[in-house]
Parts: structure tokens; C-alpha cells; sequence
């Protein structure tokens, strides 16, 4: 029998993995399943990137290897809109990387900067995508907490100094996933200082920047001065334009970072479909006619969300940017026993915060990727379960255990 290798033997199973099976089962045993689970919305794509794959299925030269290069309108229309939308230059063939969907990018590009002995701080909880890559590299996590207390950021400053000593990537989300929460500049002006000031590879996960609500537009983190020598920034094609499943995102960063990427993936994928990549510059092309209709659904949906955990008796706040309500649970109700009784007795998805990580528990996130009267439901439904698992615990309280 082949040996698994040390590292995997403390490779942790991704929180989502075994949904998919679990749904298939629920709904061949006749269960209404209401899956707000994964960030993955139920909406179409823009009928022009559609249109665009269609086209490029029938171009014999669209089916060879795309290799690290790729489809080079895609890179032209990225760099057009990032100029665009943030105001940033960036050379189409220097500075920016094609990507199978944000997270292999996420994920990659710790191995060019990490090592054995390294540290690289993760925001906890978050995006598995984080702590995949660190571990990958055989280098050590330092997970930072994620609460109220500092409104769901990272605190620089709270980080000891021996820590910091031995850091060399931080990865950092806002609009953050799961939390919901944003960050205001003068924070991102300080994170970038302190990578200035220690030579630190600033990871920006932006792929909820198409996301903000109530007038907010979240920033790109090469609005920030000086961020061009430390950091690089992802985007994504699966929230904005609703094409999760098609894989297809990009990174941007200063060539030696951005040539550092790419040297990583040379060796792990072969580029995109260029046909998908095709689909991208016209997805990217219609986001000024398709973004804010889109946006506008999603706003319904959150209020929609809202207002129904609110009705169900549950408390959280109306967030101003992604597609995630994170919803606290009251004391001595695990998250993941919640989420499990939830789908298992009602048929209904969400994800409990532990899944993001130790700092998530006490927590569970929606996501309201559904139509408003599902989302009605499906908090209906939580509602149910959590006031069962509220008397069961103060039951055991009555009687004297903890
Ligand atoms: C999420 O739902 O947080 C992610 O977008 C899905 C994933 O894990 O890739």
C-alpha cells in the first residue's frame, strides 16, 4: 500500500467537500433541499460570454494549449478594466496572470514565497484556498482571529514582532468571505506599511470588489500607495458574472511578482481554455450593462435574507458588500451541529463557521444565492432547528451540566 506522505497526513478535509454527495442523497430521498452552501448563485451568466463560448467552440486555433500566455484579448480587457474601474495601469503582458478560477492562483502562489520556517498570517475565519497554499508549502500558519472586536480585520498591530520577524505572506479578503465585513482605507494604508516595512507578500483576495451595496465600491488594493512593491491582487469571473463552474479569474501584481506566479503554474496547468478565456473578455466587456442589474438581485435577496433570519429568530447585520450573511449562533450551539441538524432534519445548506476555521465557530454563513421566498424558507426552517437545539441546551443546563 502506497504511504501517505507527513504533510498530508495533517492536511485538513475542505469544509465543502462532502456537500455535494450529501444533497444528491437528500434529494433522491424526496427532501425539498434549499442549498444557500457554497457562493454560487443560481443566476445566468452574460449572454455574451455564453454567446463568446459558443463562438470559440467552432475556431479549430481556440482548442490548442493556451499555455501561460493564454488568449491575449483576455489579458487586454483585464488591463482595460482595471484601468477602468480603479484607475490602475497594468501591462497586459507583464503584470497580469490568467487564472483557472482565483483559488489555484491563491493557492499557488505561496509556494514561490513560502517555506519551511516561514509564516505566512491568515485571517481566521476564511477562504480554505489560504491555508491549502501555506500548508502546501511546508510552511507554518499564523491564524489571526476574526471577530467583532475589530470588526472582522486583521489587526497588523496586535501581531508580535517575533511573528511578524518570520513572515512572509499575508493574505487578506475584503469584502471578506465569510464575514461580510469591509475595510476602510486607512486600514489598508496601515497592512501596507507594515508589508513595506518587513518585506511581506501582501495576497489581496478581491473577488467580491463587484459586490458592494448601499453606494459602497469596495477598493482595488493598488489604490493604495506603495502597494505596487508588496502586494497581488485576485479577481474572479464567478461572482460578478455568475461563472463559478467555468473557472476563470486573474491576478494582477509588479512583473517579478506576477513572473513569480506564473513560473509556479508553468509546471501545474497549461492555461485556461481559450475559449472560456474568449467568454471572459466578453463578460468583462458587459459589466457596465450587466454588474449593476445584477447587483440590484442580489440586494433584493440580502434584504430578503434579513429580514427572514430576523423573523426567525436570529440576529445579524445587513452587510454592505459579498454575497454572505453571517449569522451568530447563541452560546453552546456549535456551528457545525447546526448546520449538520439543519441539512440532515430539513434539508437546508448553509455553512457553518468552523468550516472556515476555529475562529468561525459561533458562527454560520448564508449565502443568498436564492430566490427571496427559498431564503424565506430555508430561515423558516433554521429557525426550527435552533429553537430545538436552544431548549435542548438549556435543558442540560437545568439539570446541571455545563
Ligand atoms: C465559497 O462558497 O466560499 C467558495 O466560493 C466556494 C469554494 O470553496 O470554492
Amino acid at each position: 500500500m502506497p504511504r501517505l506522505s507527513l504533510r498530508f497526513a495533517g492536511f485538513p478535509v475542505y469544509p465543502l467537500a462532502h456537500i455535494p454527495a450529501r444533497k444528491q442523497a437528500l434529494i433522491a430521498a424526496g427532501v425539498d433541499v434549499i442549498d444557500l452552501g457554497a457562493g454560487d448563485a443560481d443566476l445566468p451568466p452574460p449572454p455574451r460570454a455564453v454567446a463568446a463560448l459558443q463562438a470559440a467552440a467552432e475556431v479549430p486555433a481556440m482548442q490548442r494549449y493556451g499555455f501561460a500566455m493564454g488568449h491575449g484579448p483576455y489579458r487586454d480587457a483585464i488591463a482595460a478594466w482595471m484601468q477602468t474601474r480603479f484607475g490602475q495601469p497594468f501591462d497586459p503582458r507583464t503584470e497580469v496572470v490568467p487564472l483557472l478560477g482565483s483559488k489555484e492562483g491563491l493557492a499557488h502562489v505561496a509556494s514561490a514565497y513560502l517555506g519551511p520556517g516561514d509564516i505566512a498570517i491568515l485571517p481566521d475565519p476564511a477562504y480554505q484556498a489560504y491555508i491549502g497554499g501555506t500548508l502546501l508549502s511546508d510552511a507554518t500558519p499564523y491564524v489571526y482571529p476574526l471577530r467583532p472586536r475589530t470588526n472582522f480585520l486583521v489587526d497588523v498591530d496586535e501581531i508580535p514582532g517575533d511573528v511578524l520577524a518570520r513572515t512572509r505572506v499575508l493574505y487578506l479578503n475584503y469584502p471578506n468571505n465569510p464575514t461580510a465585513a469591509i475595510a476602510p482605507r486607512d486600514y489598508l494604508e496601515r497592512v501596507v506599511q507594515v508589508c513595506r516595512d518587513r518585506d511581506i507578500l501582501l495576497v489581496y483576495d478581491n473577488a467580491y470588489s463587484e459586490m458592494g451595496f448601499d453606494g459602497y465600491v469596495p477598493p482595488s488594493i493598488f489604490e493604495i500607495d506603495g502597494a505596487r512593491e508588496v502586494a497581488i491582487e485576485f479577481h474572479s469571473l464567478s461572482k460578478t458574472y455568475n461563472m463559478t463552474g467555468w473557472r476563470c479569474g486573474w491576478a494582477v501584481a509588479n512583473p517579478a511578482i506576477a513572473s513569480a506566479l506564473t513560473r509556479i503554474k508553468s509546471f501545474t496547468d497549461t492555461g485556461q481554455y481559450m475559449g472560456i478565456q474568449a467568454a471572459g473578455v466578453a463578460a468583462i466587456e458587459s459589466w457596465a450593462e450587466f454588474v449593476p442589474r445584477n447587483l440590484a438581485v442580489f440586494a433584493e435577496r440580502r434584504d430578503a435574507a434579513v429580514a427572514a433570519f430576523h423573523a426567525s429568530g436570529f440576529s445579524c447585520e445587513t452587510p454592505r458588500a459579498t454575497m454572505y450573511l453571517w449569522i451568530p449562533l447563541p452560546e453552546g450551539i456549535p456551528s457545525a451541529a447546526f448546520a449538520e441538524r439543519l441539512r440532515e432534519e430539513q434539508g437546508v445548506v448553509v455553512m457553518p463557521g468552523s468550516g472556515f476555521g476555529a475562529g468561525g465557530e459561533g458562527f454560520f454563513r448564508v449565502s443568498f444565492i436564492q430566490p427571496g421566498d427559498r431564503i424565506a424558507e430555508a430561515a423558516r426552517r433554521a429557525g426550527v432547528v435552533l429553537a430545538e437545539m436552544v431548549k435542548a441546551r438549556d435543558a442540560m443546563v437545568a439539570a446541571g451540566h455545563p
